[in-house]
């Protein structure tokens, strides 16, 4: 296996990193020179151009690694796979719901692997969530809500939902596996015209399932946390803990018939609090490592296009409702 990859700024250069360790790593392709010495330096053996056709042609590459700004991942994804590539293409996978469907089909006709960056998917703390949920561990899911501000990195080619937010709706899709029905979203531009720095989404599953996304990169805080209330037992996953994670509350409030005219119907439990000890591993690592899994055995990985493409169509529905005042949107 033979990677590539197309950008190696701020993120991609972790990409790059990851690759390289992993021995996969042929060649690196960004349009700034600057870049490219910085790989050539650090990374010995290792192939720079400027030119990404480079990679598209070059026939001992297998899989094509994506992470150049959002506007352009549709059309780079779109030559690779024309060009018999796999992709990995940092999230979102296209500024569009039709494009993202031109890509998923194109892959799916073609069978190549089309995979998108949505990194907390790797992350093994929402690993061991999943695990949770899905034994029931939770009880029923009654809401979530999460947080992802910080002050910086402001982009120009997508607003904050579409920059941050595919990282909590992936995580919403994955822990709870389903869509929601509808969403309804506030949020404001004040830095750059029309370009949204804070978001306030709404989600709403089937049932009573709800949940909150706060999204901003104008915020005097750095917050990654995410808290789930469920029958049983409530959780938070604190991603700027160092090593405390998840925090299991065992708390809850019990509905029961009152047995006496003076008892409550309703009885709180406080109980202890439950850290688990997670074998972290850097979650891009996992990430790199799933690419190179799927490119060998065929199997989508868990961030393969599909989920890519529902993440959009959330992303999607969230813009539209910006659009109308919060309206709620059917997805
Ligand atoms: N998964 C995550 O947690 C995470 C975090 C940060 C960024 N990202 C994603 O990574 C992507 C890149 O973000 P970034 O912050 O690294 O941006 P960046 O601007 O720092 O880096 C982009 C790089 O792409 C290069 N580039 C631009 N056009 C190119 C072209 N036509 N051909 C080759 N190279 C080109 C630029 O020179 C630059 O080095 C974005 O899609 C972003 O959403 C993901």
């Amino acid at each position: 296996m033979k990677v590539g990859i197309i950008g190696a700024g701020y993120w991609g250069i972790n990409l790059v990193r990851n690759f390289y360790q992993l021995k996969v790593l042929k060649a690196v392709a960004d349009v700034d020179t600057n870049v490219l010495s910085k790989v050539k330096d650090t990374f010995p053996g290792v192939e720079v151009t400027t030119d990404p056709d480079v990679i598209f042609d070059d026939p001992e590459i297998n899989g094509v690694v994506i992470a150049t700004p959002a506007r352009l991942h549709f059309e780079l994804s779109y030559k690779a796979l024309r060009k018999g590539k796999d992709v990995m293409v940092e999230k979102p996978l296209a500024l569009s719901v039709k494009e993202g469907e031109q890509l998923v089909a194109f892959a799916e006709k073609n069978n190549r692997i089309i995979m998108v960056g949505h990194l907390m998917l790797y992350h093994d703390g929402i690993r061991r969530l999943k695990d949770m949920i899905k034994a029931g561990e939770l009880g029923d899911i009654y809401y979530f809500y999460s947080q992802r501000v910080n002050l910086g990195k402001i982009r120009s080619d997508e607003d904050a939902l579409w920059s941050f937010g595919p990282h909590d709706v992936s995580i919403a899709l994955y822990l709870f596996d389903e869509v929601p029905q509808k969403v309804s979203a506030v949020g404001a531009a004040y830095l750059q015209p029309g370009i949204r720095d804070v978001i306030f989404m709404t989600l709403y599953f089937a049932g009573n399932l709800m949940g909150h996304i706060h999204l901003s990169w104008l915020d005097p805080h750095k917050i990654r946390k995410l808290t789930i209330v469920g029958s049983k037992k409530m959780v938070v996953f604190d991603d700027m803990e160092r090593f405390e994670k998840l925090k299991i509350y065992d708390k809850g409030v019990e509905v029961r018939p009152p047995t006496t005219y003076e008892e409550g119907s309703m009885a709180i439990r406080v109980g202890d609090i439950h850290i688990p000890k997670i074998d972290l591993r850097e979650p891009l690592r996992n990430e790199c490592m799933a690419f190179i899994k799927a490119m060998e055995t065929r199997d989508p990985p868990v961030t393969a296009g599909e989920h890519g493409l529902q993440v959009l169509r959330v992303l999607a529905a969230g813009t539209e409702s910006l659009n109308h005042e919060g309206a709620p949107v059917t997805i």
